[in-house]
């Protein structure tokens, strides 16, 4: 009996180690995605969307929609997948500044965008209507210099998660990028948030029957 104990221990802090761990009771998460990715409709609506239901006050959500964009020689936008990729990807950008204050709606937006679709394959605004930002608003910010300053901006967050990680979705946890982390989040998110709630005291007794 004792020796299970050990190795569980032994187990939990060797899982912490090579895992996340909480800052202040929280886990931030930058996401850097691009909407014709396939990996990241796997990884929004397979792996974020039921952990974000579970541990949504514990964790604090960026999304970067942006991938693997480029600079063309007039500083235009190149994106990964086209210019369906670069629409669906500003509407994204402009719809979650819209919902900058409500992280769970930005959460069912994004997660509704990479379900159905509809901004990427049809340049359709159905998942801003529902998450209910002003359409005319939504609009213009896709159209006009608002939707240039957060080109800038998501241009500048997904800089570092893409060199080091390299991958669309990148994910980066407390700001630090590390591929075999991203790696293991892509693969079970659960037992990565699992790791690090379990081992903060001041979250622990919280997700008991979660993890
Ligand atoms: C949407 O925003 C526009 C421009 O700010 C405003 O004139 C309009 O009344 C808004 N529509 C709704 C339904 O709130």
């Amino acid at each position: 009996m004792l020796l299970c104990i050990c190795l569980l221990f032994t187990i939990a802090a060797a899982t912490s180690a090579q895992g996340i761990s909480t800052a202040d009771g929280k886990i931030k998460m930058t996401i850097v995605t691009t909407a014709g990715c396939g990996d990241t409709v796997n990884f929004i609506t397979k792996q974020l969307s039921p952990v974000y239901d579970k541990f949504s006050e514990h964790l604090i959500l960026e999304f970067v929609p942006w991938g693997r964009t480029r600079r063309n020689r007039n500083g235009g936008l190149v994106c990964q997948f086209g210019t369906k990729d670069c629409f669906a990807n500003r509407v994204h950008r402009c719809t979650l500044d819209m919902l900058k204050n409500n992280q769970y709606n930005q959460v069912k937006y994004m997660v509704c965008e990479f379900s159905l679709r509809s901004a990427y394959k049809n340049a359709d605004l159905t998942c801003a209507k529902n998450a209910g930002v002003n359409l005319s608003e939504l609009e213009s910010c896709v159209k006009t210099p608002k939707g240039d300053i957060l080109d800038a901006e998501d241009e500048a967050k997904a800089a570092e998660p893409m060199r080091v990680v390299n991958f669309v979705p990148a994910i980066a946890f407390n700001g630090v990028s590390d591929y075999s982390v991203q790696r293991a989040a892509r693969t079970d998110l659960k037992t990565l948030v699992c790791g690090a709630l379990q081992a903060d005291p001041s979250t622990r007794s919280s997700v008991t029957g979660f993890c």
